[in-house]
């Protein structure tokens, strides 16, 4: 069975390949030819991993998943949210830490957590699954493992940041790594 992972990250693509069952073809954008930009303007999670899912279900007629993640601080109301990897909007990671600790400078609260969703056209039958991992930003970079907002995001009962663990201690607890845990139980059960 041909499953369509509606991403240009060959890594993220790559790692979806290793876990998932091998009965299942996992076909990257590059692999269908589809090179355009899909325009993401919902508004939450949800709403522009489906974007992305529906659009290469509508053109193929072919299973189809996407995911979508963000960072949503408490005390900045959501705020990176769905504009996490823009936030600075220059999309370089340093920036948006640099514009993420400006806006928490002096508050006390720095509950937030990660969230990823997927949205998985599936025998046309639409299907959310999702992750989330809660934790606090600290004040000041820690770490030079991993990518995004990992040096300042320190997860619940741990010390480090995501930055200072390596990549399998990160992914037995991250928000993508749930959300692919729960894409795996989906297809066991179906
Ligand atoms: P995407 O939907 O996976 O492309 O994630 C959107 C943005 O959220 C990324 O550009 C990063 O800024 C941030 N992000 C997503 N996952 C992580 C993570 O595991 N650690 C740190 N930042 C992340």
């Amino acid at each position: 069975m041909e499953l369509i992972f509606a991403s240009n990250n060959e890594n993220k693509v790559n790692e979806i390949r290793a876990v998932l069952p091998s009965e299942i073809k996992i076909l990257s954008l590059n692999d269908i030819g589809f090179h355009d930009e899909i325009e993401e303007n919902g508004d939450t999670l949800e709403e522009n991993s489906r974007i992305k899912a529906e659009t290469l279900h509508k053109l193929t007629g072919k299973n189809v998943f996407a995911d979508d993640t963000g960072l949503f601080v408490e005390a900045l109301k959501g705020a990176p949210g769905i504009h996490s990897s823009r936030y600075a909007g220059t999309g370089n990671s340093a920036d948006n830490i640099r514009k993420l600790l400006k806006e928490l400078e002096g508050i006390a609260n720095r509950k937030a957590f990660f969230k990823t969703v997927i949205c998985l056209f599936w025998k046309d039958e639409i299907h959310f699954l999702s992750g989330k991992i809660e934790g606090k930003i600290i004040d000041q970079i820690k770490g030079a493992e991993g990518f995004g907002y990992d040096p300042v995001f320190v997860p619940d009962n741990y010390e480090q940041t995501f930055a200072e663990m390596n990549q399998s201690q990160k992914n037995k607890i991250s928000h993508r790594a749930k959300a692919v845990e729960n894409l795996i139980r989906f297809f066991e059960n179906n």
